[in-house]
């Protein structure tokens, strides 16, 4: 820990991390958080160098938003599988379908080359405020079908899905909810977006892993059923000690997730490597998409 917080003065850097972190992770970043809060940090930060603690396409997005930076990936090997469910052959081939016209939205799961060609990104924080500030009356929105699906029930406009999910979400059922509610039947359920539409119908609340947390801690309900990666429980349960949380399923662990360590953290900063470094002309590209999103908030 003294070795990381000296080698962050000498590199003048800061430590984001994902809300799904391992708790020894969370507890030494300088911010945790969803993927729009990190990313907003990351365009606003002084730090010549940003260590990401996530998976690949988060450390993109800072690497688009900050390209004058260093963004560090202690795991190179920290992917996403949902992001790898698009690219820019396939999106080009659907653009052709669909007409050029058509607006691309693009979780933010996403390769920085997809997002080069998107109109906008969203996050799950955000995609029916991004899907209603467009002027179109129908959108494509990649890679996510669940959040697609579920972005379309907030909005008037025509939703076309890609099929694209997350292995972890996509994998809980109504069944998971309904063993989990049987255990702790007086629990709120929190879900998130990525979840199929069967899961999302059970939930009290629809929100990010931020959404979750300030949610936990404004409501008044004092046990909550978790139906995201379960990394979020440890940030809930630091959030409100006094409160009870449980996951709707064991199951729900990212492997991407889970591959930064304090010693990575530390062998980065020493080495200035691994680096995400996303080449100028998609950064180019990629920064119209991700802008208007962060303009929007
Ligand atoms: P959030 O932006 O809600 O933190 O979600 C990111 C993610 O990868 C969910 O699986
Ligand atoms: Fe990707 Fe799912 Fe892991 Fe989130 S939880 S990083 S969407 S694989």
């Amino acid at each position: 820990m003294d070795k990381i917080e000296e080698l962050k003065k000498k590199r003048n850097a800061i430590i984001l991390a994902h809300n799904y972190q391992p708790p020894e992770i969370q507890d030494l970043a300088d911010l945790c958080g969803d993927s729009l809060e990190l990313a907003i940090r990351a365009s606003k930060t002084r730090a010549d160098v940003i260590v990401f603690c996530g998976v690949h396409f988060m450390a993109e997005t800072a690497s688009i938003v900050c390209p004058d930076k260093t963004v560090l990936l202690p795991a190179m090997d920290a992917g996403c599988p949902m992001a790898d469910m698009v690219t820019v052959s396939t999106l080009k081939k659907k653009i052709s379908e669909l007409g050029a016209s058509m607006p691309v939205v693009t979780y933010v799961n996403s390769p920085a080359s997809v997002k080069a060609l998107s109109t906008v990104c969203c996050t799950s924080a955000n995609s029916a405020k991004v899907i209603n500030s467009l002027e179109a009356k129908e959108v494509l929105m990649t890679p996510d079908r669940n959040l697609a699906a579920y972005t379309a029930g907030l909005t008037d406009k025509k939703v076309h899905l890609w099929e694209g999910y997350c292995p972890i979400h996509d994998a809980l059922r109504a069944d998971d909810v309904v063993r989990a509610q049987a255990q702790h039947p007086d629990a709120a359920v929190m879900a998130h977006p990525e979840c199929r539409a069967e899961v999302l119908a059970m939930a009290d609340v629809v929100l990010s892993t931020s959404g979750m947390l300030r949610y936990a801690r404004e409501s008044e309900a004092g046990s909550f059923l978790v139906a995201t990666e379960n990394g979020l429980l440890y940030a809930l349960k630091k959030a409100c000690p006094e409160k009870s949380f449980y996951p709707v399923s064991e199951k729900m662990i990212c492997p991407d997730m889970k591959r930064i360590t304090p010693e990575s953290i530390a062998d980065c900063l020493e080495n200035m490597a691994p680096e995400v470094k996303v080449p100028v002309d998609v950064q180019q590209r990629a920064l119209g998409a991700v802008e208007k999103m962060l303009a929007l908030k």
